[in-house]
């Protein structure tokens, strides 16, 4: 394991880019895979999750030449396919699989073992796949024999992209319609970029919810700027908000639907945030410090900001006032339970912290102490403890530092730019 230091407070300056957005590279690279031609994709995340996804379209039969990606002639993989860290990888490439006529095994590593799969498995058996796994398929590696998939008309029990696009990735080779209903809206790169490869789809808002109808589609060749990633951006943003001393610009995010809630969380909070040179849904973030106070983060929100979660804790331990986050259970399936490694690292470090069953309350007005914490395995986990570290007093050890490598691996070296 290896660790990484932090000193605090130190502010952070300078204007930066981010790995390109992690969502988004997944889907990239199994359309283009998908799609007949070759697809040009540039600005790909360099995270290990990304590279998984990668290999596992090649073991596939991809053809990956720099941003070029030749797809289209796939073929039973001769392996045991393992997406590392990865849950968007496991859970899209299961609906792939469940698609084509063939055997796949997926796995992946000790965290993504004891992650639900049962989600993806219950829809894509009502579609027609055998999937079998740990648990009889609620847990990895999961068997999945493919093909001969019919549309179903799916309403998700849980606020999840990776289970609407399990579902619509395995209903491009399905026969008849395949519709997902969501109660609550979530990020929708599956629906558009299937759009922008030629899919036969449309979506409809419905109150909070979304819906979206697939028929069976071939995928032509698509070109795509990977924007940059909106989750990593907020480590940064947040730290901006929080560190007396700092303006930030994070340049060519994605602030699409879906994935931009931390920042009117931020507002709410007080903070001095504004989106610069906007155009469609990319646009420069720009963060200063400003005093901060508490909100109640709930609700259709939650999906828009899942994944921010930790970074946003790190930004209520500054603020005044009480900030509760709930309707937040997915939190305790993600890389780790979050509400536990968030409360126990977070006040590891003198925050006020409580879990609660489906979220977390930070008790706000006391900057970190410093002191010794740990990843848990967790790229996030560890990111926001290094921004907290930066606002803290002192000196903050984050023991298992080697997790970033998931989605960022050059957060070290970005730090480094800004504290010069
Ligand atoms: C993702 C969806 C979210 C998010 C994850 C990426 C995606 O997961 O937390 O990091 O790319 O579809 P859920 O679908 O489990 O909410």
């Amino acid at each position: 394991m290896t660790r990484f230091s932090v000193e605090g407070p130190t502010p952070l300056r300078g204007r930066l880019r981010v790995p390109g957005d992690k969502s988004i590279s997944h889907r990239a690279l199994m359309l283009a895979a998908r799609a007949e031609g070759t697809s040009r994709v540039r600005g790909l995340s360099d995270g290990d999750d990304v590279l998984r996804t990668a290999a596992a379209m090649i073991a596939m039969g991809a053809v990956i030449d720099g941003e070029q990606i030749t797809g289209g002639r796939l073929h039973e993989p001769g392996a045991v396919i393992d997406l590392g860290n990865s849950g968007t990888g496991i859970r899209l490439l299961a609906g792939l699989c469940a698609g084509l006529p063939w055997l796949s095994v997926l796995t992946g590593d000790e965290s993504i073992a004891r992650r639900p799969m049962d989600r993806i498995a219950a829809p894509l058996r009502q579609m027609g796949a055998a999937i079998d796994g740990r648990a009889g398929g609620r847990f990895t590696p999961l068997v999945i024999r493919g093909g001969d998939v019919h549309g179903v008309d799916y309403t998700p029990p849980v606020a999840s992209a990776q289970v609407k696009s399990a579902v619509l990735l395995a209903g491009l080779a399905a026969s008849g319609e395949t519709v997902v209903r969501e109660q609550v809206a979530t990020r929708s790169h599956t629906e558009e970029m299937l759009k922008a490869a030629g899919a036969d789809i449309t979506l409809h808002r419905v109150g909070p919810g979304l819906v979206a109808r697939l028929r069976p589609s071939r995928l032509h060749a698509f070109e795509i700027d990977v924007p940059g990633d909106p989750s990593q951006a907020a480590f940064w943003v947040v730290g901006a908000c929080i560190i007396p001393g700092s303006d930030v610009v994070v340049e060519n995010v994605y602030v699409g639907p879906g994935r931009a809630g931390f920042l009117d969380v931020l507002e709410r909070m007080g903070a001095d945030v504004a989106l610069e040179n906007h155009r469609g849904q990319v646009a420069d973030i720009r963060a200063r410090h400003s005093a901060l106070s508490a909100t109640v983060v709930s609700g259709p929100e939650i999906p828009s900001l899942v994944d921010e979660i930790p970074a946003l804790a790190v930004a209520a331990m500054t603020a005044e006032g009480s900030t509760v986050f709930r309707d937040a259970a997915e939190l305790r399936v993600k890389e780790t339970d979050r509400v536990a490694s968030i409360t126990s690292e977070l006040s590891a470090l003198g925050a006020r912290a409580e879990p609660l069953s489906d979220g977390l309350v930070i008790h706000g007005g006391k900057a970190a102490s410093g002191g010794e914490v740990n990843s848990h395995g967790d790229h996030r986990i560890a990111m926001a403890l290094a921004v907290a570290g930066l606002a803290g007093e002192g000196t903050t050890t984050i023991e298992g530092w080697e997790a970033v490598g998931t989605s960022y691996p050059a957060f070290a070296e970005h730090l480094a730019s800004l504290t010069r």
